[in-house]
């Protein structure tokens, strides 16, 4: 599959089908993390794969939106060093940006959780110490996303896109074509 399709065909998918992903699927989704860039090559996301469904299930209560983790046969629970890298949120968003091509190249569906929550420090604290707790991750990593990955259940009503011209501003934000 050519990237511009996968990017094309790419969907939140929240309902799956109770199938199995085979084991040569589920290393083309870790090899699509592993080559996932980060800023000075750091070391500063890793992420906690997770397919015990009584752990999936577990984790759905991390944040209310998340349900879709009970019927997800995957869970990819990304997790942050800020002590590593000041690039650490970018560096773990992208990386679930990789993983979530590669589920659509390989004929799966992704959701995802947001669990760090950049403006309610509190409400951030409690999602990730949940999350900490029921993974033994060092309370020094940041949980920045839940990911849930299976087999479609449904397919989405066509996307309704944002209008070009309020996503793009060509050489200046009000566009004026002053010379540089
Ligand atoms: C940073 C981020 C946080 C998100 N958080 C959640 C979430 O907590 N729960 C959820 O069901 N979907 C979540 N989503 C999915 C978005 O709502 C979804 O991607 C968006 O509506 C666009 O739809 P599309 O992915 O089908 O293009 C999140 C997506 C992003 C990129």
């Amino acid at each position: 599959m050519k990237v511009i399709e996968a990017i094309e065909r790419r969907r939140e998918i929240t309902r799956f089908r109770p199938k199995p992903i085979p084991e040569e699927t589920f290393q083309a989704l870790l090899h699509a993390l592993h080559l996932a860039p980060a800023g000075n090559n750091a070391l500063s996301r890793e992420s906690v794969v997770v397919r015990e469904r009584g752990r999936l299930d577990a984790l759905a209560n991390t944040t209310p939106y998340m349900a879709w983790l009970r019927e997800a046969a995957l869970g990819v629970v990304i997790v942050a060093n800020p002590t590593v890298s000041k690039y650490w949120l970018q560096d773990a968003t992208l990386a679930g940006g990789f993983l979530w091509l590669a589920a659509v190249e390989q004929g799966l569906g992704m959701a995802w959780g947001a669990v760090y929550h950049s403006e309610d420090v509190a409400e951030s604290e409690r999602r990730e110490n949940y999350a900490r707790g029921l993974l033994a991750i060092p309370a020094i990593k940041r949980v920045v996303a839940i990911l849930g990955i299976g087999y479609p259940a449904i397919e989405p009503m066509p996307k309704k896109l944002h209008p070009k011209n309020a996503v793009f501003h060509f050489e200046t934000y009000d566009g004026a074509s002053k010379q540089a």
